[in-house]
């Protein structure tokens, strides 16, 4: 694992207007578990989700993180490729916040700090939410996985039982913890019928 000056990796977290907040949440906290430094960047429509979904407001998001970005705020660390990072999730990720992502429109710290993981080839997994799609929607999600993006839609493994809806969002967020390379990412293991 590519490991940032200190010695914990760095995990940006974007949390955009989609629903499933606690995607983001879970996240933050798994990853503070983990001993990531994690940089939270949160749109308005994001920190509106939370509170509707989940009774958090904006602090109260930003206090499970280790550092906070306003969206506004282009002119942020995460918003340059010098800043080293191990990589970027965004959960949930909305349609809008896809659609930029795909076209490089870097108009918010959040999508800027996206449009960076890419050209500087880190990893960024988009937990996108959204049903059923439009074709602007399943073509954006092309374009980002053509850039090397990792498109994760968190869709529940019925197989692994009958799990509660806590333990979809963990099994969700453990294999994006995975897919990042984070080390004590253990997502529930297919045992075979
Ligand atoms: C309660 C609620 C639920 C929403 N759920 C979704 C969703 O699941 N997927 C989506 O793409 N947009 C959803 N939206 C719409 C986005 O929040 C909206 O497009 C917003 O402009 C996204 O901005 P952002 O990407 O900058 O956060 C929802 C909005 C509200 C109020």
């Amino acid at each position: 694992m590519k490991r940032t000056k200190g010695s914990a990796p760095r995990v940006v977290v974007g949390i955009s207007g989609a629903s499933g907040a606690i995607y983001g949440v879970r996240l933050l906290e798994r990853c503070r578990q983990a001993g990531c430094e994690t940089h939270l960047v949160a749109s308005p429509a994001g920190v509106m989700n939370a509170h509707h979904e989940l009774g958090l407001d904006r602090s109260a998001l930003e206090g499970l993180a280790d550092h906070c970005h306003n969206p506004a705020d282009i002119g942020a660390t995460i918003a340059s490729g010098s800043f080293a990072t191990h990589a970027m999730v965004i959960a949930p990720c909305s349609m809008k916040t896809l659609a930029a992502v795909a076209h490089g429109l870097s108009d918010n710290l959040l999508t800027r700090a996206a449009d960076v993981a890419l050209k500087e080839r880190r990893k960024l997994v988009l937990m996108v939410r959204e049903t059923p799609f439009n074709l602007a929607h399943l073509r954006n999600m092309t374009c980002v996985t053509e850039m090397g993006g990792i498109v994760f839609p968190p869709l529940p493994a019925f197989y692994l039982g009958r799990l509660t809806i806590d333990e979809m969002v963990n099994d969700s967020v453990e294999r994006v913890l995975a897919l990042i390379g984070i080390e004590s990412a253990a997502p529930e293991a297919w045992t075979g019928l």
